[in-house]
């Protein structure tokens, strides 16, 4: 068991609210403390329906069953002790002070069936913001038991994003960013757009929203302030991942997806290459009707400036020299014309037998789309195939993070449409209209690519490159 510290700043603000709030909503920044904050409530309130002796379901939801055992299971099993908290993974239940909650993870529209027939009485969504609308709408309309409430922490997303649009923004508490307490009458409404996307008016909800900062964790920043430093500077400034999750601002993904991409102090010629100690993985990205693209991952270590601590990439650099730093390195590049999936095989396999002197690479991550393709090199003796970790915005954040501490390059003479392509790689502004975020389906194959080699062989190099901005475990499915 380990020692919660008594709740401070805003979070000790926030788990007081107003007692006909039935909806508490804490979004805002990463590691701000809302979980700490709404957990803390939640525990509260599963005790308070234990001494009323109120019956209904409790659930608790995040994208994935893995994922919300990781963010609030875990979290509450070393705060109480595990005599107190009670995980039944088999049955998807934990046990809270002697009452049973259901576990889900929600991260497509059929998980709306784990909880259709249910009557709630009070339900926790982690990531409230990444669940299917038709799901949280679902879990709402299921909370008809007495006393029922609805706790959700959620990141930041796109400003059209529904869960702002038709949720917090019917808040009639408000506490901003900024520590400003907003507050509307029952009576008021609120100009909410319908599926049509035409506005109407609504109804305030009894909903209590606090909007955390990074800086509202003073728990965090007294206690580890390097890290919240290094936090910070891990999402590039003015991008849309630093707006979100460090300014806690629900604005949209526009232009580049990479401006911090150089090639000039991002690509190492051939011949300036350190040895390469590690190949993780190639990744491929397989098309009928666009492009076949893949990458080659590998590790090297790199001297930096004894003042800058850039990376020195050109060995007859005078400058002084400090230490040398591990860094990822894209090897090479399958580009091939369009070809039928059996000549796509040979030549993936002619190009893995190219860059054999690097060593072979531990796996080979394929888009999962392209099962023929996979079926095809299996058959060809490849038994360290594996899906690609697909998750889009994550992928995109630990891609931006590395390039912004420098610590993915490319090799000049070899990926000449990758480096091609990543200035051409832009956000989609009609998907922002919609409040999703994600980037144009087009020039996209070379960083998807990208994407898919970096994201899923994270778990092999995470150790030697830590990235504080990056907390979530990758997936297949997430
Ligand atoms: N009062 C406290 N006592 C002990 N630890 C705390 C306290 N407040 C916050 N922390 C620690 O701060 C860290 C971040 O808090 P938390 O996980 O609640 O943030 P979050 O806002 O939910 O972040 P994310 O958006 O990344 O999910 C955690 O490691 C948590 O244990
Ligand atoms: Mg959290």
């Amino acid at each position: 068991m380990t020692q919660l510290d008594p709740l401070e700043g805003k979070a000790a603000l926030a788990v007081q609210p107003p007692p006909e709030a039935t909806i508490v909503a804490f979004d805002g920044a990463v590691r701000s403390s809302k979980t700490v904050a709404s957990l803390l409530m939640w525990v509260e309130f599963v005790s308070r329906l234990i001494r009323t002796k109120r019956g209904g379901a409790l659930a608790m939801v995040g994208r994935t069953e893995a994922s919300i055992i990781r963010n609030a299971v875990e979290p509450l099993q070393q705060w109480l002790g595990p005599s107190r908290v009670v995980l039944n993974r088999g049955l998807g239940i934990v046990t809270i002070l002697g009452r049973e909650v259901y576990l889900f993870g929600a991260n497509d529209v059929s998980a709306v069936t784990k909880i259709q027939g249910l009557t709630l009485v009070g339900i926790y969504i982690d990531e409230a913001a990444n669940v299917p609308e038709v799901f949280f709408n679902m879990a709402r309309s299921r909370l008809s038991a007495l006393g029922a409430m609805m706790f959700l922490t959620l990141n930041p997303e796109g400003p059209k994003h529904w869960v702002l649009t038709k949720w917090l923004k019917r808040a009639r508490w408000w506490i901003d960013a900024h520590g400003k307490m907003h507050e509307k009458a029952p009576t008021d409404t609120v100009m909410v757009p319908n599926d049509q996307g035409v506005l109407k008016p609504q109804p305030v909800l009894n909903l209590w929203r606090v909007t955390f900062l990074l800086d509202d964790n003073t728990w965090l920043v007294r206690n580890n302030p390097a890290f919240v430093a290094e936090l910070r500077s891990s999402y590039p400034k003015g991008s849309v991942f630093h707006q979100r999750y460090i300014e806690s601002k629900w604005v949209s993904a526009e232009g580049s997806v990479y401006p911090m991409w150089n090639e000039d102090t991002m690509t190492v010629d051939l011949e300036h290459l350190p040895p390469v100690e590690m190949v993780y993985m190639a990744g491929l990205d397989y098309g009928t009707t666009h492009s076949t693209r893949a990458y080659l991952l590998g590790l090297c270590r790199f001297p930096t400036d004894a003042i800058t601590g850039q990376l020195i990439l050109d060995p007859s650099s005078t400058r002084e020299r400090g230490m040398s730093v591990p860094v990822l390195v894209i090897l090479d590049e399958y580009a091939p014309e369009s070809a039928t999936v059996a000549e796509h095989a040979t030549g993936f396999l002619q190009w893995l037998e190219r860059n054999a002197h690097y060593g072979r690479p531990d796996w080979i991550a394929i888009d999962s789309a392209a099962a023929t393709f996979k079926v095809e090199l299996f058959d060809r003796g490849l038994d360290n195939v594996m899906g690609a970790f697909k998750a889009v915005v994550p992928g995109i954040q630990l891609v931006q993070s590395l390039l912004t501490a420098q610590r993915l390059v490319v090799v000049r003479e070899r990926c000449h449409h990758l480096i091609q392509m990543l200035p051409e790689y832009m956000w989609d502004t009609k998907a922002t209209d919609r409040g999703e975020t994600k980037p144009v389906k087009e020039n996209d194959d070379e960083a998807d690519a990208l994407r898919y080699v970096v994201y899923t062989s994270w778990s092999s190099w995470r150790h030697l490159i830590p990235l504080a901005g990056m907390v979530a475990q990758p997936t297949e499915d997430e």
